[in-house]
């Protein structure tokens, strides 16, 4: 009687273990933060483009979503919470069309910076997310986000990029 309960519970799990199992690669998050790449964050405002010099040679567009590209049109600071800038990287190449033009290459990273001041508190209010390919990278990396942005940024809200109009 017993194996035979255990036979049907079993069976009645089998599909939701499936389901269960299937989740996490749909919205991988951050270790440590558990920041997602938000939906629809392609279409939001341009705030500022950056270059990197070698070795990292990159081309960066940091967009905002429309709470954060509020808080700059008020320039409020700190920012609020909902506040989400992202930023997509790109190696840096010569234009196959136009020799003195750098163009953007192949896409190496999304980074993200959510802003929920009491999820976040220990790190200025900010969660960290760094994604290749679409996936998050590991915890050792995220651990050394906050550290940068603290050192350098402390009185803009840890935030480097400033508007380009
Ligand atoms: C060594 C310093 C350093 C580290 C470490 C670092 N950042 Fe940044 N971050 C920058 C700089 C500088 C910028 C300004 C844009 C640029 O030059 O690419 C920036 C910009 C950003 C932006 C756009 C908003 C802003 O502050 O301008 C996001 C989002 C971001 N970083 C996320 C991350 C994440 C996530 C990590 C950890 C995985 C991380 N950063 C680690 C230096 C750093």
């Amino acid at each position: 009687m017993l194996r035979r309960t255990i036979v049907c519970l079993s069976l009645l799990l089998s599909p939701v273990a499936h389901h269960a199992l299937a989740e996490p690669s749909k919205a991988a998050a951050s270790p440590i933060y558990g920041v997602t790449i938000p939906e629809g964050y392609r279409k939001w405002e341009l705030i500022a483009p950056a270059e990197e010099a070698a070795p990292l040679d990159e081309l960066r567009v940091v967009l905002g979503n429309p709470v954060a590209i509020k808080a700059i049109e008020h320039a409020t600071q700190p920012y609020p919470d909902g506040t989400i800038l992202v930023k997509l990287a790109y190696k840096r190449k010569q234009s196959p069309d136009f020799e003195p033009a750098t163009v953007p290459g192949q896409p190496t990273t999304v980074q993200v910076m959510v802003k929920d001041s009491r999820r976040y508190a220990s790190t200025g209010g900010w969660g960290f997310g760094r994604f290749v390919n679409g996936q998050p990278v590991d915890a050792a990396q995220h651990q050394t986000c906050f550290a940068c942005h603290a050192a350098r940024v402390k009185d803009r809200d840890y935030v480097f990029t400033r508007f380009a109009p």
